[in-house]
């Protein structure tokens, strides 16, 4: 037990769901100004996205990436505010980054992101520190800003916009593989469930223009690029009404939703990937999964959080949907595509949850028997709807004890999932080589196993067929056949 706290403890701590900030080199200057800035990343996914694209706004402003924060003439610091230990994380990292500040005159500390967004100017009083502060929506202000914070004045701007997709923008890919890229395809979610800041922090929901998503991915696979993620709070509300350019008659409304935008991304390439994050079970709808079916181009793997296993807790939490509509979704999934590796979100310890409650949980665990979960436990974030509306009354040992017997069990569903794949050939997208050994290279099956084999003379971004011969709760090994 005393692991898993660790773990826990770890996990609260890291709050990014890659695990590591991201700090990378970029190529695409149109012109240098000498100037250098160093980024670093967390919390989900549409972050990261988010820091390529504030990368494409600053090298069009001449300035390289530089993954040394010495060399840096800026730092930003795309922020997080899920939970409260992500905020902790943030104002370390801006402590430290106040050392260096001390000894590089001129040099200026921006704050993008969720936390920007939830503090405003609030962080350029009680964090004296900082020069920038812009929200998600914001981010083409940013060159007005530098000038203004390098004339001496602070760089506000957190307007948050009904309409900002970054759709034309052309983002500069910070993560070095090559081969697997995201694309955001929405922004902001309308769903206010009662424990979550987002809504506050990234605004409305809004879906970008499909051929704009479409291009972005024929650039990446003419790029080399072989698997793409499409990013949003809730992609299965992803909606277009709009004119599109090359309808014959200019003022034709066409309207795209999931399944429609899911198609023509498969039809880009068949071997181009095509992956998606997040679906919300009241949302997702069986036109999904035959489209996934369909296309073979379009990967057997669906994240669904689920968060509680327990009606009233849902209700609590304004997820608006019961226990009995998940398993029905879960049970199309297993119908409609027998193989689908299927993940999860879940907080324990919500507001007034009872013991029966956190049972109903890991019963709904053991009914679906989920490939991966993300665990935490629930952080009261102020102004949601939770923290105005109920007491967070399940006391931080209870929280903890609960998360680990959830913890315990993924982690025993993981391993037996994974052992029960043993004597399979998967086709894996190579992404890089492991970390372990220069003499193995990894990837991910469609259904997302992680799987490691033997170099020979293959080399990342081809696929190839692995037949698996041993694994644990993380991973599988094979050998290439
Ligand atoms: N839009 C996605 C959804 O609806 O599942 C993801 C939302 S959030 C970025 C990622 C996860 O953080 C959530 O699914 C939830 O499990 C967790 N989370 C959000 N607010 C939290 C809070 N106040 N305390 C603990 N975990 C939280
Ligand atoms: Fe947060 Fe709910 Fe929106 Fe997900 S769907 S981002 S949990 S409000
Ligand atoms: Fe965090 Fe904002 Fe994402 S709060 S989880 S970075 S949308």
């Amino acid at each position: 037990m005393s692991e898993l706290l660790e773990y826990i403890e770890k996990k609260q701590h890291d709050e990014t769901r890659q695990g590591e900030a991201l700090s990378v080199v970029a190529t695409e200057n149109e012109f240098k100004n000498n100037k250098h800035f160093y980024i670093e990343s967390y919390g989900c996914a549409m972050n990261f996205s988010d820091s390529e694209i504030v990368a494409s706004i600053l090298s069009k402003q001449g300035y390289s990436v530089t993954t040394d924060v010495l060399q840096a003439d800026l730092i930003l610091i795309n922020t997080c505010s899920i939970r409260e230990k992500a905020e902790q994380t943030v104002r370390t990292r801006l402590h430290s980054f106040n050392q260096i500040k001390k000894k590089r005159k001129g040099m200026l500390i921006g704050v993008l992101g969720c936390m920007a967004e939830r503090l405003k100017s609030k962080f350029l009083e009680e964090e004296k520190i900082v020069d920038l502060v812009v929200g998600p929506d914001a981010y083409r202000s940013l060159p007005d800003l530098i000038a203004d914070a390098e004339g001496g004045q602070k760089g506000v701007n957190v307007l948050l916009s009904r309409e900002e997709t970054y759709a034309d923008i052309s983002p500069v890919r910070l993560d070095k593989n090559g081969v697997t890229a995201f694309v955001s395809i929405m922004r902001g979610c309308d769903n206010m469930c009662s424990f979550c800041v987002v809504p506050f922090t990234r605004g409305r929901e809004r879906s970008r223009n499909p051929d704009s998503i479409i291009a972005e991915a024929q650039d990446l696979f003419d790029k080399g690029y072989r698997e793409i993620t499409l990013l949003g709070q809730n992609v299965d509300s992803y909606k277009w009404k709009g004119s599109e350019s090359d309808s014959e008659n200019e003022n034709e409304t066409i309207q795209v939703n999931f399944p429609q935008l899911l198609e023509k991304v498969a039809l880009v390439n068949p071997l181009l990937r095509v992956r998606f994050s997040t679906s919300h079970p009241k949302d997702i709808c069986d036109d999904v999964l035959h489209t996934i079916v369909k296309y073979e181009n379009i990967c057997n793997y669906i994240h669904l959080p689920v968060q509680s296993g327990n009606t009233a807790c849902l209700e609590r939490m304004n997820r608006t949907y019961t226990r009995e509509w998940y398993l029905n979704r879960i049970d199309a999934i297993k119908k409609i595509i027998p193989d689908c590796g299927i993940s999860s979100d879940m907080i324990a310890g919500f507001c007034g949850e009872t013991e029966e409650e956190h049972q109903d949980t890991l019963s709904m665990m053991e009914y679906v028997r989920y490939d991966l979960c993300y665990m935490y436990y629930y952080s009261e974030r102020p102004g949601t709807l939770a923290a105005r509306k109920f007491k967070d009354d399940v006391p931080l040992e209870t929280k903890k004890r609960r998360l680990a017997e959830i913890v315990e069990l993924q982690n025993r569903h993981s391993k037996e999932n994974n052992l029960a794949e043993i004597g399979k050939t998967f086709k894996v997208l190579i992404e890089k080589t492991s970390k372990k050994s220069d003499d193995e290279l990894c990837g991910r099956s469609s259904n997302n196993r992680f799987i490691i084999f033997p170099k020979g003379n293959h080399k990342i971004g081809e696929y190839v067929n692995v037949l698996v011969e041993s694994g644990n709760k993380a991973m599988l090994k094979g050998r290439v056949v």
